[in-house]
């Protein structure tokens, strides 16, 4: 369970959740699944990373985003990895494959707004589906702005979980838990719309979005957790009791027998360069 001083959203602290082993397990699990692994690097292909780059990773979380960083821009280039969690960084260290091809991956504890880098650093920074979750996005992407050289891009990508569709029998309900814990655990639980503003905002040039939609007819294990996360919130917050928030989670086991089952989320991928 997680305390009452705790923040809603677990991505803020994971080190002082109770589960935070389990955070990164899930982490793994959505880089694992197929369409999540393609629109990852179709958004590096956007941004574009390439051979020979220095790149940051601002919430490289267990290094899934970095690793393929690290074989775009091989031995001549740089992954470097930014978490404020031990935890995941634990795992990221367990995970990166020195020897293998493609490009060392340093990994440093740090939070977004205040990075521990020299002006002008990096050729590229990232932040994958984290300007979500951090209290001042703004003065993250300014500071991720302020470790890239001039021409060198910024590239930020986000869910919004304003745009979640999903089939189920019970409308409104659906309706009520995606939206009700959405809003009560992020500050701004439209946050993929808003990417290209804050890239505009800290000053960037020359700002391109990409949007990519996750898939899934079947109940990947990734999805599988994000209802199961949702409706475990939901009873939390007061939104259903656990009878009904099961009732819901068994109204996706049907449909998915039935071969009806259909979830589809939104991920805006905003790439600027600096002046
Ligand atoms: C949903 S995970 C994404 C991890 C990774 N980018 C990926 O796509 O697999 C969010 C990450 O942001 C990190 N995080 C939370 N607050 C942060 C902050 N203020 N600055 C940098 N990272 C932060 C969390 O520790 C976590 O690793």
């Amino acid at each position: 369970m997680t305390g009452p001083s705790l923040h809603p959203d677990t991505w803020r602290d994971v080190d002082a959740q109770p589960n935070a082993a389990k955070l990164g397990e899930t982490l793994e699990t959505r880089g694992r699944t197929p369409t999540q692994a393609r629109l990852r690097r179709r958004f590096l292909r956007f941004v574009p990373v390439r051979r020979g780059d220095r790149v940051v990773e601002v919430g490289c979380g267990t290094g899934v985003v970095l690793r393929d960083v690290a074989a775009l821009v091989g031995r001549r280039g740089e992954a470097v990895g930014v978490d404020p969690s031990r935890t995941l960084l634990e795992v990221a260290r367990r995970l990166r494959r020195d020897g293998a091809p493609g490009g060392r991956i340093v990994l440093r504890e740090g939070r977004g707004a205040t990075l521990p880098f020299a002006h002008a650093r990096f050729d590229v920074a990232l932040a994958v589906t984290v300007i979500l979750h951090v209290a001042d996005a703004l003065g993250v992407v300014r500071e991720m702005a302020r470790v890239t050289r001039r021409g060198g891009r910024v590239g930020i990508q986000d869910q919004d979980f304003g745009v979640v569709a999903v089939t189920h029998p019970d409308r409104p309900l659906t309706d009520r838990i995606l939206t009700g814990v959405a809003e009560r655990i992020y500050a701004e639980p439209w946050s993929g719309r808003r990417l290209p503003g804050l890239l505009l905002a800290a000053g960037l040039a020359r700002v391109r979005l990409r949007t990519d939609v996750y898939q899934d007819t079947t109940l990947e294990p990734f999805t599988k957790s994000f209802l199961e996360r949702r409706a475990e919130n939901a009873v939390r917050f007061g939104i259903a009791d656990a009878a009904a928030a099961q009732r819901w989670l068994d109204g996706f086991t049907a449909l998915v027998a039935r071969g009806a089952f259909v979830l589809t989320m939104n991920y805006y991928g905003a790439v600027g360069v600096k002046p």
